[in-house]
């Protein structure tokens, strides 16, 4: 594993795109918690949605070394960032395209949310690529406030139906659920 000069340089570097490009590609900030709790968190394919320019992919790649990891983006400027970004980290399959968009032959063990605010469009997406006793971790959270329509808040509320979920952490800008 990295330390923390190194990861704090790729912030740095992470957040002047965010400023420069004016785009709401906030990467994520509070990685040291997570971390830790990762530690708790095995995991062998992990999907993580909204790459931005790879900075909580780099984190994730270097925590999980022996472990596949698909990432997703949207938007074409963060693709070409990100594409240089996690060249040297061949465990790592980005993938430019929608979460709702994108079609996958396995299941993970892991999935995060990081693309801005969540919508009941991503519930399928995580019924179906999540195993059981998988873990869904929402991170950014603070980004959700600027998207509160109908379907973000829905899926909130489905979040907390113990049926599905159990919460299993919850700590600055993010939630760790275990699917039942
Ligand atoms: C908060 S930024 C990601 C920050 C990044 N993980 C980091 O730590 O640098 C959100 C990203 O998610 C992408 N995004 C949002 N919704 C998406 C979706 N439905 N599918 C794929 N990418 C999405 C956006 O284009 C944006 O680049």
């Amino acid at each position: 594993m990295k330390d923390d000069r190194y990861f704090d340089a790729l912030l740095e570097k992470a957040n002047k795109h965010h400023i420069e490009h004016k785009c709401g590609g906030a990467p994520y900030t509070s990685y040291k918690e997570l971390c830790v709790q990762l530690q708790y968190i095995p995991c062998t394919h992990m999907l993580e949605i909204g790459t931005g320019t790879g900075f909580l992919t780099t984190i994730l790649a270097h925590t999980y070394p022996h472990a596949y990891i698909d990432t997703i983006e949207e938007d074409a400027t963060h693709v070409a960032l990100a594409k240089e970004n996690l060249l040297h980290l061949p465990h790592v399959t980005l993938h430019h395209t929608s979460a709702q968009e994108y079609v996958a032959s396995k299941k993970y063990d892991c999935i995060i949310f990081d693309g801005y605010a969540p919508d009941m469009t991503l519930i399928p997406i995580y019924k179906k690529y999540l195993l059981p006793c998988g873990y869904l971790i929402s991170t950014n959270k603070h980004l959700f406030g600027q998207f509160d329509g109908s379907s973000t808040r829905e899926y909130h509320a489905h979040l907390q139906d113990t049926h599905f979920w159990e919460l299993q952490a919850s700590f600055s800008d993010t939630d760790i659920y275990k699917k039942k």
